[in-house]
């Protein structure tokens, strides 16, 4: 089975591309320059996982594309990255692929979609300053709750829903095993949380997701994600103690 990833080439993209290897996949990431000639870059291919580039600004556009290009070369088969909470009015980047929901769901394509939280991943970066500093600073609220879910958990459970029969039509919310905090981050990398103010210069939609974080969280079910994987998602721990030993 050959698979054309677009957005392969991002953070998203490698877990991804990794994963749909590991189960025996042809997997061909694409990034940007596969826009210039799309139909091309699909020939051949039996399935498309399409993943948007963070923050763009006009996700439905940018989705548009690749489901013409996909109507030209033939390809029938798509999965969709989206976000967990995808239709929250108050955040233009998730409200952007509730859109592209609706297009895909639409299109007579034969399709899943993936809603995943918030990466523990993406809280890596700041904790290898905290182990440095003894404190874990982000710019919302450290006590709201997340499905915080493991990128490669992820990657894997694409993997099921393209190689595996009876996940058309579906959409799946992928949430870790346990709602967490920021606070209960932190403690389990063994230094203190706080809130801190977001940099100066600060995205406006990352503004706005920070607004939602600090009243809301992401809390993202975990039941979905079980199912596919056959077996539990992987704990913050368990993702802790595999980045940093
Ligand atoms: N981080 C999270 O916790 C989380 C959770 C749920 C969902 N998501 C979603 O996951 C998606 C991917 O996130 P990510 O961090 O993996 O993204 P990323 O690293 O920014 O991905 C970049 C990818 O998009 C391509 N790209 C960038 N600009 C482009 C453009 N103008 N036109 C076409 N392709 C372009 C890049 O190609 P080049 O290599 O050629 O630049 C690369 O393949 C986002 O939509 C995000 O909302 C993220």
């Amino acid at each position: 089975m050959k698979v054309a990833i677009v957005g392969g080439t991002g953070k998203t993209g490698r877990a991804v591309g990794a994963a749909l290897a590991q189960a025996g996949v042809d997997a061909h990431p694409l990034g940007r320059a596969a826009f210039d000639d799309l139909d091309t870059a699909f020939a051949g291919v039996d399935a498309v996982h399409l993943i948007a580039p963070n923050l763009h600004p006009d996700e439905p556009g940018y989705v548009g594309q690749v489901l013409a290009a996909m109507g030209v070369a033939g390809v029938r088969r798509l999965s969709y990255h989206s976000v967990a909470s995808p239709y929250a009015p108050s955040m233009p980047h998730h409200l952007g692929k509730a859109v592209s929901e609706d297009l895909i769901r639409r299109s007579g394509l034969a399709w899943t979609i993936l809603q995943p939280c918030a990466y523990v991943q993406n809280l890596l970066p700041a904790l290898a300053q905290a182990l440095e500093r003894g404190e874990l600073a982000v710019p919302y609220s450290v006590g709201t709750p997340f499905g915080l879910v493991d990128l490669d958990d992820v990657g894997e459970a694409t993997a099921v829903v393209l190689t595996e029969p009876g996940h058309v039509g579906a959409t799946y919310e992928l949430g870790g095993p346990a709602l967490v905090s920021v606070a209960d981050v932190a403690a389990a990398a063994g230094v203190r949380a706080r809130r801190t103010e977001p940099e100066d210069g600060t995205h406006p939609w990352l503004l706005a997701m920070f607004a939602y974080y600090d009243e809301h969280g992401l809390p993202t079910g975990s039941v979905p994600l079980t199912s596919l994987l056959g077996r539990p998602p992987t704990s913050v721990e368990d993702v802790l103690a595999r980045e940093h030993g």
